[in-house]
């Protein structure tokens, strides 16, 4: 018998925080027009004092079980990807697993930043094909605004906070029809996921700080221009991936969910699939980069607008430190 990985729910949650660029430029040198011409950003929620990494989590959760149909008993795994956790132990996600009332299987964190959510997905899907989940709360979320450096103005306006989750639940029949034929009619759930690094570029994107090297939490440093040419290069390498896997071509993608880091590189990365830009969700503009939280965070958006429907063709793909990158394909 066959199990495959069918997404069952979605949801997110944006703090109530709005800032906009103009507001920014009172507080860094730098102007609504540099900002939205280089990077698509008009605004970011930045997460109110005391409102937590967990929080977010915990609402984004809570909205996807809702979607689902579910409750929080059903759920054996919950998949917590950030880069802001409350503390540096325990896992955030043992926090949102109690809050949530989920008393079975497991919870953790995993850490990719920006590629977070896709790397979730693959292990999520993994844990279901193995037999060893049944039903997995996977979420994005994220307080970035906590480890930006406020007076750099070449990362600080390019962040956000927020957070998204998926349910993902196993079911039986298979989508798993052999690769090769483009088009080919394959069923409902996550049909591949892939994930890669290169740790030999951790300079070009990292956190100044940390247990154990400094004792502090640190600031985000980033080499933007280094950071952009790989994106443009990893992205387009790991869309080919996952079309090639499943034997798709580009025309048959209904809705391109990236990470959305800069509007620039989501057109770029259109641009070099051939897909119009009106298949793919953007929320940058909006949210900004909410890092792992980026993805179900325009998912969610999608499905609940009705542009993503049942059946559809989607592929999630993302860049971020590390450098990580990864991409999903998933017949919604
Ligand atoms: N406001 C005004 N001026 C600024 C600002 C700002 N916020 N930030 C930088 N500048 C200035 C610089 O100081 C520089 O001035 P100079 O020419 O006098 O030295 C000038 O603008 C150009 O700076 P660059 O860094 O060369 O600008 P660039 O065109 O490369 O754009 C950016 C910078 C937007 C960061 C771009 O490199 C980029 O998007 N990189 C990708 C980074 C990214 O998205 N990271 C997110 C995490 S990874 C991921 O999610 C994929």
């Amino acid at each position: 018998m066959t199990i495959r990985s069918e997404i069952i729910g979605c949801g997110s949650y944006l703090p109530e925080r709005l800032v906009t660029n103009a507001e920014l430029s009172k507080k860094v040198d730098t102007t609504d027009e540099w900002i939205f011409s280089r990077t698509g950003i008009r605004q970011r929620h930045i997460a109110a004092d005391g409102e937590l990494t967990s929080d977010l989590a915990l609402k984004a959760a809570n909205n996807a079980l809702e979607h689902a149909g579910i409750t929080a008993a059903e759920v054996d795994l919950l998949i917590l990807a950030t880069t802001t956790p409350d503390n540096t132990f325990p896992a955030t996600a043992t926090k949102v697993q109690s809050q949530l009332g989920m008393v079975n299987g497991a919870a953790f964190d995993i850490q990719a930043v920006c590629s977070g959510f896709v790397y979730g997905m693959a292990i999520a899907n993994n844990f279901i094909k193995a037999g060893q989940s049944k039903t997995v709360v996977l979420i994005g979320a994220e307080t970035f605004s906590r480890i930006l450096d406020w007076e750099d103005r070449t990362t600080c306006v390019l962040f956000g906070d927020g957070a998204g989750a998926v349910v993902i639940r196993a079911g039986e029949g298979g989508p798993d029809s052999p690769p090769g034929e483009t088009g080919h009619n394959v069923g409902r759930g996550i049909l591949s996921t892939h994930i890669h690094s290169d740790g030999s570029t951790n300079d070009l994107l990292y956190v100044d700080g940390g247990p154990s090297s400094t004792q502090t939490v640190g600031h985000v440093r980033m080499v933007g221009r280094e950071v952009f040419r790989h994106a443009v290069t990893n992205l387009a390498g790991i869309v080919d991936e996952a079309l090639e896997a499943n034997g798709l071509a580009a025309e048959d993608i209904d809705w391109l969910v990236p990470h959305q880091a800069n509007k620039r590189i989501l057109d770029g990365t259109a641009r070099k699939l051939g897909l119009p830009v009106e298949k793919m969700v953007v929320t940058v503009d909006r949210h900004a980069n909410t890092s792992a939280a980026s993805i179900p965070l325009a998912l969610d958006e999608a499905v609940r607008d009705g542009r993503i429907k049942r059946g559809d063709l989607v592929l999630m793909e993302a860049m971020g430190g590390g450098l990580t990158w990864g991409a999903a394909m998933v017949r919604w």
